[in-house]
């Protein structure tokens, strides 16, 4: 299968303060990571705080160009290319003046799209996204899940096959971050793209993925990668399967190790 996120031994560090009061000239953040991401797989990031998480994704987003080793997005190099990929921060930066519509249709904005059009292709998926009757809303008046399924939205309406997320339910509280562990995995089942997820939450990272990268604590590295077996649809019996406890046992091994 092809890969569509390729990453070789990337190496990262950033010349600050921080560092130089830990006796170091420069924080090493990022160490020796190598990893790839076929078309249309759910790959999940897990690790501990501070290990360099949000970094590698800013680093693929396109949006630091300091680091060693190498990225290829679709077959092309990041260096020498500008390739587009649907991001989200581990915060949701909606902006509190602008309504739902308004909100999720930026990414249209700023390349100059056809709005007109934009608000009538995107009807099906306010819909999809749990989001009808609240088009006009601001996001202050949302709950914290629908504030997540716009902001998602909006990802997702950027250009590119490549959907990075940053801790996307790291807000949100148990019931409600089920509830859409569901949703986008459903969403995720029918649509497919290819994802790499980051969390701090290893029911979360076994749930939803193909693959989950265990990292290690700063500099951040790839100490292990499971598959996870568990068969499509995937649906919230799993964590009751042995199996589920297994994947969950190894885990908190290699972090508690890492
Ligand atoms: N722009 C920056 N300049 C200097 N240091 C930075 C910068 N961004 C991140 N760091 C440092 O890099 C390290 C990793 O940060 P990062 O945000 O990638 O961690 P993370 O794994 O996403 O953590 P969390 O799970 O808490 O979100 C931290 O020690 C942080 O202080
Ligand atoms: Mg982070």
């Amino acid at each position: 299968m092809k890969n569509i996120i390729e990453i070789n031994r990337l190496n990262k560090e950033f010349l600050n303060p921080e560092a130089e009061r830990q006796g170091e000239s420069s924080l090493k953040v990022l160490k020796d990571v190598s990893l790839s991401v076929s078309e249309n797989e759910f790959v999940t990031l897990l690790g501990p705080s501070g290990c360099g998480k949000s970094t590698l994704l800013k680093l693929i987003a396109g949006l630091d160009a300091t680091y060693e080793g190498s990225i290829f997005l679709s077959g092309k190099d990041l260096r020498s290319n500008n390739v587009p990929v649907c991001y989200m921060l581990q915060k949701d930066c909606l902006m509190p003046w602008r309504t739902v519509l308004s909100n999720i249709l930026m990414p249209v904005e700023i390349k100059k799209g056809n709005l007109k059009k934009a608000r009538e292709d995107i009807k099906p998926l306010i819909d999809e996204f749990g989001l009808s009757g609240f088009e006009n809303y601001l996001p202050g008046k949302l709950s914290g899940g629908m504030r997540q399924r716009v902001a998602l939205l909006r990802t997702y309406l950027m250009e590119g096959s490549i959907m990075l997320l940053d801790e996307p339910f790291g807000a949100l509280d148990e019931i409600t971050r089920i509830q859409m562990q569901d949703w986008l995995i459903s969403v995720w089942e029918r649509h497919k793209k290819t994802v790499l997820f980051v969390t701090h939450d290893l029911d979360e990272a076994i749930f939803l993925s193909d693959r989950v990268l265990v990292m290690s604590t700063r500099p951040g590295t790839i100490i292990k990668e499971l598959r996870i077996y568990f068969a499509r649809p995937r649906s919230r019996d799993m964590v009751l399967d042995p199996k589920f406890n297994e994947y969950k046992r190894e885990i908190l091994k290699l972090l508690s190790e890492g």
